[in-house]
């Protein structure tokens, strides 16, 4: 599709009259939508922007809705159906949904390929390594190319029909594109739905605030997003999908398993050829073992081995099946990342918002090369369901940058003076009185001024992507509350140079630059002043929405729980939580403190849509590692100025901020005259506008 009229169909709405012209609307915008699909989920490389993107969507609803005949349960707008099921359905796979077998050295390896060669009466044989994804087993059918079942693994005869929330997730196409490689009349594939790990810690972080279960790790995560029964959930979790193999498929005339990822690619199925490769024999695939090995804690999502698979189809057939597993393929586990220690004490700490959580303290153990002395319990509900009892001998497992957690007790090893851990009545740091929901999965301290409350809210007001107070992180808010210096987010603003100059690890110059540090952040913009306060379930997003609706924090204080919902995105606990929060004295207190402190709080630098902001409409892609800020800090940096952190390149892209180890997108970025900054440029650049 090169034709400009086919990536932006020129479309009058006004001009559509009968069913037979919006019909021929219709198909090309399903088109054009599907194309930018394709190039955005798969190819990594839209031509269009989000807003174009948007009104080619908002033009298909449109006549779709004037039209209902025209409706197709696979259309792009068919994203999120409104039912709500008592339960999952069940499918019969067409063939069973076998499973691997898992080998754990290297001589097993060598074991299998023997086998192989043997039974193919071949010398060397051509294998593809891929990776082994943790996450969910799942099979598409796609019938004349478009989908029509989505089910579960299950018992691997029969799984779960997730039709409806697979269909959510926007990176599986609903009707496969068929512009070089025909589409097979049925296709059943298989493949693997996941969440990424930084998607996860956001998930998680997300349903603490909100008083909800923790997922304990990427996999059950995406388990339990699929298996919902109200999709319009689904819809909200991060899930992705890799397909890596036929299961069943009429008329196929591929020839090799490599053969077969490249069709998916160019069906508009996400593959992921990047990590997947071709090796001449098996040695080359341990070496790919063992790379992979090196960069599973750099990959973005879960792996926990590589899956080795005969290359050639008609080998595969020659080798055949055992009961439960190919013989043409094996799984190369990972070592686990799992250790046992003793877990010696269960202490409970308090959050922002008065939530208890119980912290195993682990006697430290090295678990891949990591020392891990802490595990979160998440609550009291999930220590019963899982009996952990303090003395116990405990496995504990840790997933990449995912907190590491205590999968269960060894309870062999019980000797009987293991204690069992009650929640305290009483709050461990103030005293005041804990209250327990009645399944035990949240307990909370009922003091607003609770130190430990007040010191992880002064620390969230402090952080980098709040008021951004530089030298004022968690280990000095600690020690000037200790010494009584600070007492609550206002108090920063009284803090003199000589109040602290005198302190452990302070000395003149740190002191000014810390009351410098204070000064600046006077002047922070209103949605990040607002994200500071720390309001329950208003995170930097939301924040940024109320922002730009209000424009003011006073219309925001006195917005009524109606106001706030009419706005989209704020539902019916933000809207309560917004309004709770700005009812209570304490909170108007400090508001007028810092007020009275000469902070800005309705600062015109953040006027949206009056284009006042320096770098207004521009957009940014970054890639590699930036060595001063993170990913998401750097996104922000520019975000609060104006401009849109994109995921790739194209010719809109304004700039490309290159760190360490850049990836394709820095040729991308070469091949249509992007303009490149790295990070000491960027750091000028930033410096020069503001
Ligand atoms: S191929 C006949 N490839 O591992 C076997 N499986 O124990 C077809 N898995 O349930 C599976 N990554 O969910 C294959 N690249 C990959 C995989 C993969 C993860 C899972 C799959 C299966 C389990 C095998």
């Amino acid at each position: 599709m090169s034709d400009q009229k086919d990536i932006m169909p020129l479309i009058d709405l006004n001009k559509i009259d009968s069913k037979e012209t919006a019909g021929k609307a219709v198909d090309q915008l399903r088109k054009a939508i599907r194309h930018h699909n394709y190039r955005y989920y798969v190819l990594d490389d839209p031509i269009i922007s989000d807003s174009e993107y948007d009104e080619l969507m908002q033009m298909l609803q449109t006549l779709e809705q004037q039209y209902p005949e025209l409706l197709d349960p696979n259309s792009p707008t068919q994203r999120v159906s409104g039912e709500v099921k008592e339960e999952l359905g069940t499918v019969t796979h067409p063939k069973p949904m076998l499973s691997l077998k898992a080998v754990y050295n290297d001589s097993e390896v060598y074991n299998f390929d023997e086998t192989c060669k043997k039974s193919l009466n071949e010398k060397k044989i051509e294998y593809i390594a891929e990776p082994k994804y943790d996450g969910l087993s799942i099979e598409l059918i796609y019938e004349n190319g478009n989908l029509i079942s989505a089910a579960t693994r299950g018992d691997g005869y029969t799984g779960e029909d997730v039709l409806s929330n697979i269909k959510t997730i926007r990176e599986i196409p609903l009707k496969l594109r068929s512009e070089q490689i025909p589409i097979p009349p049925k296709i059943a594939i298989r493949g693997e739905v996941y969440i990424r790990k930084d998607e996860f810690n956001t998930l998680n972080m997300q349903r603490e605030k909100e008083g909800e279960d923790q997922f304990a790790n990427p996999r059950n995560a995406a388990a339990g997003s699929l298996r919902q029964l109200d999709s319009k959930i689904t819809a909200k979790r991060p899930l992705h999908i890799f397909l890596y193999e036929i299961l069943q498929c009429e008329d196929s005339s591929f020839e090799t398993h490599w053969d077969e990822l490249l069709a998916f690619k160019e069906w508009g199925l996400k593959v992921n050829l990047q990590e997947s490769y071709k090796c001449k024999d098996i040695k080359e695939a341990l070496k790919c073992y063992n790379n992979m090995g090196e960069k599973r804690d750099d990959l973005p999502y879960e792996i926990d081995g590589v899956v080795f698979k005969v290359n050639d189809l008609a080998d595969r057939e020659k080798l055949g099946f055992r009961q439960r597993d190919p013989r043409w393929a094996i799984a190369y586990k990972f070592k686990p990342r799992q250790g046992t220690t003793k877990l010696e004490n269960i202490i409970v700490q308090v959050g922002r918002t008065g939530r208890l959580t119980p912290v195993a303290i682990l006697k430290p153990v090295r678990i891949g090369g990591v020392e891990v002395s802490r595990a979160s319990l998440h609550n009291q509900s999930e220590i019963e369901r899982k009996d952990i009892r303090i003395g116990d001998t405990v496995l504990v497992e840790r997933a990449g940058d995912v907190i590491p957690y205590v999968v269960k007790p060894i309870k062999d090893n019980r000797d009987g003076s293991e204690k069992r851990f009650i929640m305290p009545e009483n709050c461990p740091v103030c005293n005041s009185k804990v209250i327990m929901s009645e399944d035990k999965k949240s307990a909370r301290c009922t003091n607003m001024n609770c130190p430990a409350q007040v010191r992880e809210r002064i620390i969230h007001f402090t952080q980098k992507t709040a008021m951004n107070i530089q030298g004022l992180g968690g280990k000095k808010v600690s020690q000037l509350m200790d010494a009584h210096i600070i007492t609550s987010i206002s108090s920063i603003f009284e803090l003199k140079k000589d109040d602290v100059k005198n302190l452990e690890r302070f000395g003149e110059k740190s002191a000014q630059n810390l009351i410098d540090e204070i000064e600046k952040s006077k002047d922070q913009t209103l949605p990040r002043f607002l994200f500071a306060l720390g309001i329950p379930l208003v995170g930097e997003h939301l924040a940024r929405v109320l922002a730009e609706h209000y424009q003011t924090l006073s219309d925001i204080r006195f917005a009524s729980k109606d106001e706030l919902l009419s706005i989209y995105e704020i539902g019916p606990e933000v809207a309560d939580s917004i309004t709770t929060f700005f009812s209570q004295d304490e909170n108007l207190l400090q508001i007028e403190k810092l007020k009275e402190a000469g902070l800005t709080l309705e600062n015109p630098v953040y006027k949206i849509g009056e284009k006042k902001l320096p770098l207004d409409g521009l957009k940014f892609v970054f890639t590699g590692t930036l060595l001063q800020w993170t990913r998401s800090e750097a996104q922000k940096l520019i975000e609060d100025l104006g401009a849109h952190a994109t995921s790739s390149v194209s010719k809109e892209t304004d700039y490309v901020v290159a760190g360490e180890n850049p990836g394709s997108k820095l040729v991308k970025a070469r091949k249509n005259n992007v303009t490149i900054l790295n990070e000491e440029e960027f750091k000028n650049f930033l410096e020069e506008i503001q």
